[in-house]
């Protein structure tokens, strides 16, 4: 079963009189289930890609259905909906809400699915990835390898169907971007997620089963291991 389709899907961007393709016809289909990386140079498209894929925004053309939605249809509201139900995304620059603590912004998910356990779920997941003694910390208390591991714990928060992450290990050291790495492919093992990541890490790309290479928004290659 397909869980994300891409069909024609074109992004572009009006700068002044001029008009900037972003991304130019891209097709793809994922498999429930699957693990794949996103690789490509700097500027090539790929954050742009992930972000259409998740339904954080829309593209100008083509068509992505998620999970049996198609989400070019849906207003921003519905769109909402749908990546809260299926989806996780981690973030290149974390996007952590500033005046919330840690604790706080892992909750945001569960407590938007209304769950009575919000608090003590949201503190589990930030023991799971190392950040239990830092529940109060705001994210501007935090360091940058930090934020990302409160991003990635509010990511599996909602249990999704397909997590999405942007350079997940790009801001941290061996040890913890090896720890992170584990997390995310047990999510993949224990709950069956589909993994999509984008990385300049060629050795964490390996370790998917997929990738996709991306350039001038175009897909160059689609190589299955
Ligand atoms: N809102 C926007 N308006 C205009 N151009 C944009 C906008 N967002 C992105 N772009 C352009 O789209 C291109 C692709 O950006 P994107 O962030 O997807 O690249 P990327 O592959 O993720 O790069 P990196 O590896 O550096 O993260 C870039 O050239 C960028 O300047
Ligand atoms: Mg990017």
């Amino acid at each position: 079963m397909s869980i994300l389709s891409i069909k024609n899907l074109s992004k572009t961007y009006q700068s002044g009189s001029r008009k900037l393709t972003v991304l130019d016809e891209v097709n793809f289909d994922i498999q429930a289930g699957e693990t794949l990386a996103i690789v490509g140079p700097s500027g090539s498209g790929k954050t742009t890609l992930l972000g259409l894929c998740a339904g954080l925004d829309s593209g100008s053309t083509g068509s992505v259905v998620l999970n049996g939605q198609a989400l070019e249809k849906m207003n921003e509201d519905q769109r909402a909906f749908v990546r809260n139900k299926d989806v996780g995304f981690i973030f290149q620059n974390f996007q952590l809400l500033p005046t919330l603590t840690a604790l706080e912004n892992v909750m945001v998910p569960l407590e938007l699915k209304k769950r009575k356990d919000a608090r003590q779920k949201a503190q589990e997941l930030l023991e799971k990835v190392g950040l239990g003694d830092r529940a109060t910390h705001y994210p501007t208390q935090l360091s940058g390898g930090e934020q990302q591991r409160v991003s990635i714990a509010r990511a599996f928060a909602n249990e999704p169907k397909i997590l999405f992450a942007d350079e997940p290990t790009g801001n941290l050291d061996t040890e913890t971007g090896e720890m992170i790495e584990k997390l995310i492919f047990d999510l993949n093992k224990e709950q069956g997620t589909t993994l999509v990541l984008v990385t300049h890490d060629l050795e964490l790309a390996a370790k998917t089963q997929r990738i996709i290479h991306i350039k001038g928004g175009k897909i160059q290659e689609d190589v299955h291991a």
